[in-house]
């Protein structure tokens, strides 16, 4: 089966030989140079590839995304009608994004923007103690991503609650869901982070409305998508003194560009989409597993549910 691979330049050599690595007799074609289109049976992509490009390709029974997040895949023209896509359940992925976002609650935790304010003015002055038992800190999503950022969190003692559409049980984590518990987690969020996939339903989810049930002096970390956040709320509750702090890894568009006020904003925090980074020799063995499925007609795995968006 031929393979049709796309990503960024810099990336791509590196997964053709992680997907080599795994299976050895793969065919694998780096696009632009997909050769004869009829031979291509699936195409395993990230965000840039243009989804209507896809449709040239008359066999195509799979379609891959190179990351946990599928919106890109799924905003229109959308992947070729009847064609699956996977997206990537990675423990890779999954361990670095707990680790960028307990950096971020630590750090607005343990007031590290103020200290090292305090450093750069040299002014030698002890702030009160924070109690982690006290900051209360609410996820937005509780799928593979929300979960275990909430285990590590509750871990190391924080009270957690984590806000779902539907409602799901996860040991330690009182759950809220649908749109009333979502204002009532925000309102008891000391620290609300988004993990939240992408969708109709969740685009602009952090707005003005929500920011400002938030308790004064919160924060916001935001590790999922720029479309989540309505940048102009969230800079004028920055502004206003209603939040205290924000840590962003997501923007829209992407790159920033150089003139947005998020990078030079006192109250933010920000990472260039880098919190969770997808490391093809971990995701391959799961690739080509579903590579094979969709040749062998067997079921496939880390399939994306089109009329939930995710
Ligand atoms: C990264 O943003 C991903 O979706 O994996």
């Amino acid at each position: 089966m031929a393979v049709l691979l796309s990503t960024k330049a810099q990336a791509m050599k590196a997964w053709r030989d992680a997907l080599l690595a795994v299976d050895p007799t793969l065919d694998i074609r780096m696009f632009p140079d997909a050769g004869d289109p009829a031979g291509i049976e699936a195409a395993v992509v990230w965000t840039a590839h243009d989804m209507a490009e896809l449709r040239r390709y008359p066999k195509l029974k799979l379609i891959v995304s190179m990351g946990a997040g599928v919106d890109h895949l799924l905003r229109p023209p959308g992947p070729p009608p009847g064609i699956p896509v996977a997206r990537l359940v990675d423990r890779m992925l999954t361990t670095q994004m707990g680790e960028w976002v307990l950096l971020n609650v630590l750090r607005f935790h343990r007031q590290d923007p103020d200290y090292r304010a305090q450093q750069r003015d040299r002014v030698w002055r002890e702030l009160p103690a924070p109690v982690t038992a006290e900051r209360r800190i609410g996820i937005l999503g509780l799928g593979e991503l929300g979960t275990h950022a909430a285990g590590l969190l509750r871990g190391i003692g924080f009270p957690v609650m984590g806000w779902t559409r539907r409602p799901k049980a996860v040991e330690g984590v009182e759950n809220l869901h649908g749109p009333d518990g979502l204002r009532a987690m925000a309102a008891r969020s000391d620290i609300l982070v988004c993990l939240l996939p992408l969708t109709p339903e969740t685009r602009g989810i952090v707005d003005a409305s929500l920011l400002g049930l938030m308790p004064r002096g919160g924060f916001v970390i935001n590790g999922a998508r720029g479309g989540h956040v309505v940048d102009a709320d969230l800079l004028a509750a920055l502004d206003g003194g209603h939040l205290a702090g924000a840590a962003l890894d997501v923007f829209q568009p992407e790159p920033l560009p150089a003139d947005h006020p998020y990078w030079s904003h006192p109250k933010v925090v920000m990472t260039p989409h880098a919190a969770s980074i997808t490391i093809p020799a971990s995701a391959a063995p799961q690739v080509v597993d579903n590579l094979r499925r969709a040749r062998e007609g067997r079921p496939l795995v880390n399939l994306v549910d089109f009329s939930a968006g995710y």
